[in-house]
């Protein structure tokens, strides 16, 4: 991570390809109960049923088309489901067209050994066909065709949060933005959470968030959603699926699947988004098992020290009230026990407190005496992370 203070965020390029062997960071394991519904029950339709009407059944052909044949050159990332490339369709026919003509779109395509297949790509037709909100993305059709299965979604410029956050050489985002992104996601998953079904999102990560031109975030993957429980029940009981460190311990421990399992995720995200730092780091010295949310709770939970866990490429320009505020959310979030942690709907209000609030942020300080004051807590949290791991 750099830690020289650039000027926060304005513009960066989205064509990024993360590259990771994603399947790795997958968690499964099974418990003595199943999950044959991650299509919902009651929000989803199969595909030999009805598939929402508003979304365009595309040919293989018209896909092959649209990315000049899946080039390399329009390879914008690949996750556990496959590779997203760029695309190009008529903005009325869908027909494919020129690329630089029409509209831009992201267009998954399915890997035929994909770990996650055809039931995933199902819940997200099912899901998405269905669910249209602000901080929720856009499906714009779906291709069946033989054994191959593709999404086409709107193109989202700036590509995924994850990039933006943890990416070498990538402009940081500044505080302001980062509060406006933490509370668009927190409006989408109240969104879900207060839907009849109560979705469960399920897999909330930073490269699940994608952001549009003005860094506004909506929720993408809907592939593991699934509808939560409703009557008298508790939780559902599926299968352990998620990945390491978003996923919500007793989730991990039980199979039991609520929707305060999506608000631990959501904590881990804001957790990342005031560290600047990954919850599981790819490469770790020593043996050490500790993950971001064990090392940053102290400092969560006493908010004098907040600064210690700040990502530094902030360069301290964010309102310390404000930051301590987002910590102490981050750490009820975080609370091991989910009984204690808030509701989306009180997590979404918090945060458009603080969103309102940020006009009080102070103007940002000389740069000489902003680049020593954040440079002695970057220093010192990044020892303590040293020393911890
Ligand atoms: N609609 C979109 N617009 C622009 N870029 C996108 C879009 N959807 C995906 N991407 C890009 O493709 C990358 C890969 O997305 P994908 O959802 O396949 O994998 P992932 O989220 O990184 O991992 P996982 O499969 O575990 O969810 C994203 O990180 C993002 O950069
Ligand atoms: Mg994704």
């Amino acid at each position: 991570m750099g830690n020289s203070c650039r000027k926060p965020i304005v513009h960066v390029s989205s064509s990024n390809i993360s590259g990771k062997g994603k399947s790795q960071s997958e968690v499964s394991k099974n418990s003595n109960s199943s999950d044959g519904k991650a299509a919902s029950q009651t929000l989803g339709p199969t595909i030999d049923g009805s598939i929402s009407s508003s979304l365009k059944s595309f040919s293989f052909n018209d896909l092959r088309e649209a990315t000049r044949n899946f080039r390399q050159e329009n390879l914008i990332g690949e996750g556990g489901f496959g590779f997203v490339y760029k695309g190009w369709i008529n903005e009325s026919s869908f027909a494919p067209t020129r690329p630089g003509s029409g509209i831009m779109v992201a267009i998954k395509k399915l890997k035929p050994e994909s770990f996650q297949g055809h039931k995933e790509w199902l819940a997200e037709v099912n899901y998405l066909g269905q669910l249209h909100h602000e901080n929720v993305v856009k499906l714009i059709g779906y291709c069946s065709d033989g054994k191959n299965r593709l999404l086409v979604y709107e193109f989202m410029q700036r590509g995924s949060l994850e990039n933006h956050l943890f990416r070498k050489g990538v402009q940081p985002i500044s505080w302001a933005a980062r509060i406006n992104i933490a509370a668009g996601v927190a409006r989408g998953l109240a969104f879900l959470h207060t839907l009849d079904a109560n979705v469960i999102y399920r897999d909330l990560k930073a490269s699940n968030v994608l952001l549009d031109s003005d860094f506004s975030p909506k929720l993408s993957d809907f592939g593991l959603a699934r509808d939560g429980p409703t009557g008298d029940n508790t939780h559902v009981s599926t299968r352990i699926i998620g990945t390491q460190g978003y996923a919500a311990p007793e989730y991990v421990a039980t199979g039991h699947l609520t929707l305060r399992s999506d608000v631990y995720s959501f904590g881990v995200v804001l957790l990342e988004l005031l560290t600047g730092r990954r919850v599981v780091e790819a490469e770790k010295p020593g043996n050490s098992r500790e993950t971001l949310v064990d090392w940053a709770m102290p400092f969560l939970r006493d908010g004098k020290r907040i600064s210690r866990v700040m990502d530094m490429r902030l360069c301290g320009q964010y309102p310390k009230k404000g930051a301590q505020a987002a910590g102490a959310l981050a750490h009820q979030c975080l609370n091991a026990d989910p009984k204690y942690r808030p509701t989306m709907k009180s997590v979404l209000a918090k945060l458009e407190e603080l969103h309102s609030s940020n006009t009080t942020i102070p103007s940002t300080p000389p740069k000489s005496e902003s680049r020593n004051h954040t440079s002695k807590h970057a220093r010192h949290a990044l020892n303590s992370m040293r020393n911890t791991r």
